[in-house]
């Protein structure tokens, strides 16, 4: 997720803009965006959990951590609100909703969100109670249903993938109104993938182990230990294997 931040700071250059997120149990990705924040950029955080308990944990570590406690970095006790709440200014919104498409959770997203935003929303790819959702996410599913329902943004991308402590298929999808990253993001990853070719045997085997691991739920530090591989080389697996999932797997192609 840092690297797609990454790429959008230095495509899009914002200078005022808002950064959303569900940190959960963890504000890895918030505490980086905010190292990233350079003099004469003004970046407003907005953080929500919904869980009054988990809130509670983690307030205090907020209010004594001097990079999040500041102004313009917010940590509130609250769902988060439609994104169009925040269309005043290009915004990287990371909603890890990491729950049902329900209506409640689709109504948060519409087209309304300012210029060179990037949106990118988790949902569970297994429902337990499809009666509770709408018929066109059941007949469609969450990733065609948000492209739909997201017509006015580009869609980026979608990675399946495994939640951590559960076990949960998840799927990740991103969007963009911004053509110029939509033109970087589709002329090749952010991260340079290897070449996994017929002629590259060694590496097509090492692209279905890390595949393999990562369907399993495993972490990034585990699949980096066990198959031996730098965080670069292992960033590079998982690009090519969001262009198999994306497909547009010519990398991945045996013949
Ligand atoms: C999957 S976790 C976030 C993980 C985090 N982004 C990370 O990188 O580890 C989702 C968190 O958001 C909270 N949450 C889920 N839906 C929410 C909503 N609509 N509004 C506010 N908080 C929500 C959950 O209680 C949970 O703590």
């Amino acid at each position: 997720m840092f690297s797609l931040f990454k790429y959008w700071k230095n495509i899009t250059k914002p200078t005022h803009y808002n950064v959303v997120s569900l940190p959960g149990e963890s504000f890895e990705f918030e505490l980086k965006a905010l190292e990233l924040e350079t003099e004469g950029e003004y970046m407003n955080l907005h953080m929500y959990e919904k869980l009054q308990k988990v809130h509670e944990k983690h307030d205090s570590f907020v209010k004594k951590n001097p990079l999040l406690n500041q102004a313009g970095v917010f940590y509130k006790n609250e769902s988060l609100p439609p994104l169009s709440a925040f269309a005043y200014a290009p915004t990287f919104a990371w909603a890890d909703l990491c729950g049902t498409p329900s209506p409640k959770n689709v109504e948060l997203f519409n087209n309304s969100m300012a210029a060179k935003s990037v949106l990118v929303i988790t949902f569970a790819n297994r429902f337990r109670r499809p009666a509770g959702l709408d018929a066109a996410v059941q007949a469609f599913g969450a990733v065609k249903y948000m492209k739909h329902k997201l017509s006015s943004m580009t869609f980026l991308f979608a990675e399946e993938y495994k939640c951590k402590t559960k076990g949960t298929p998840m799927v990740m999808m991103a969007f963009t109104n911004s053509k110029t990253l939509v033109g970087v993001v589709k002329r090749g990853s952010p991260v340079k993938s290897p070449r996994v070719t017929k002629s590259n045997p060694n590496q097509l085997k090492l692209f279905r182990k890390v595949v393999s691991l990562i369907n399993k739920g495993f972490s990034n530090e585990r699949i980096m230990a066990k198959l031996k591989l730098r965080k670069m080389e292992l960033a590079g697996y998982k690009a090519a294997r969001t262009r198999e999932l994306r497909g547009n797997g010519r990398n991945m192609k045996k013949s």
